[in-house]
């Protein structure tokens, strides 16, 4: 029989889920790290986590509200641009989600390009909207196989088809909605913007330079990562009398060399691909895609 923490077998465990409701109620009632209990009950379970733990870390996400979760290694990805985006990007950030032992991933935005319904002139040389469409659903087939749960922060991007719409006087009514367009799995949650540990995370948009994520902080009054600008990777840690701040900026996991990149091609500053972990809400390290 296997013995969890020496003294805990998956009977024990999975008695104590029963009664108290939530891994959180059980890491507190056996004085573990809320992590170590969600990793052995996946064990127990095989990997599949079930309605009781989802429930605990997506309880009360919705529309733009804030979550409060915490204890939590983030990986943080942004700005594929399906279908646009560095081929084997989903491998990349799913390596290092294993290797830094991340239980929480979220995709700043950006998700889509949707190049082909841009108001600027479409590049005649790209798939119309229809095939673009397709293969961006493709793309984010790929992604949510190797991510069957996660949090997407909605970006500029992504709100296009809504925005002109919107813009036409068209009711959300008439629309299907980005999950339906996309196929995003139900245990993915897409919101405007998430707390997690303290830190709000956003895809930022309207700002741009060495200094959004620094500003985001500074409007948000709190911790802030962000994805939108593509060229930029930092990590700042701001401290003021209250307390310490991180704003962090995550490049992006789009392809410069793509045609519908073109507008970019006379930028001095190239795209910085790659992810960003964020641990426990108080230290960042962001690994470089190659
Ligand atoms: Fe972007
Ligand atoms: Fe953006």
């Amino acid at each position: 029989m296997k013995l969890y923490g020496k003294r805990f077998t998956s009977e024990r465990l999975l008695e104590l889920l029963g009664r108290l409701g939530t891994i959180t109620a059980v890491a507190e009632h056996i004085g573990e790290r809320r992590r170590t209990i969600s990793h052995w009950y996946q064990d127990i379970r095989g990997g599949v986590v079930n309605e009781k733990v989802k429930a605990d870390i997506f309880v009360s996400i919705a529309g733009d509200k804030l979550l409060n979760l915490s204890n939590r290694n983030v990986l943080f990805m942004t700005d594929t641009h399906y279908p646009y985006n560095r081929k084997g990007c989903e491998d990349f950030c799913k390596e290092i989600y294993d290797k830094e032992e991340c239980d929480l991933v979220i995709m700043g935005g950006d998700l889509v390009d949707l190049h082909s319904t841009s108001r600027h002139m479409s590049d005649p040389d790209l798939p119309n909207s229809k095939s673009e469409l397709e293969k961006a659903v493709e793309c984010c087939e790929r992604l949510f196989s190797i991510f069957p749960e996660g949090i997407l922060t909605l970006g500029n991007h992504d709100l296009r088809i809504i925005r002109k719409a919107t813009g036409s006087g068209i009711s959300r009514s008439f629309l299907k909605t980005f999950e339906q367009v996309y196929k995003i799995p139900e245990e993915w949650k897409v919101v405007e913007h998430v707390m997690v540990d303290g830190i709000i995370y956003q895809h930022g948009n309207d700002l741009s330079g060495d200094n959004a994520a620094t500003t985001w902080t500074m409007k948000n009054l709190c911790s802030t990562a962000i994805g939108h600008v593509h060229s930029v990777s930092s990590i700042k840690y701001l401290k003021s009398a209250k307390g310490m701040y991180l704003a962090i900026s995550c490049g992006c996991l789009a392809d410069q060399s793509a045609l519908s990149m073109a507008y970019s091609k006379s930028y001095p500053r190239r795209f910085v691909n790659g992810v960003t972990v964020i641990k426990n809400g108080t230290h960042a390290q962001f690994f470089p895609m190659p």
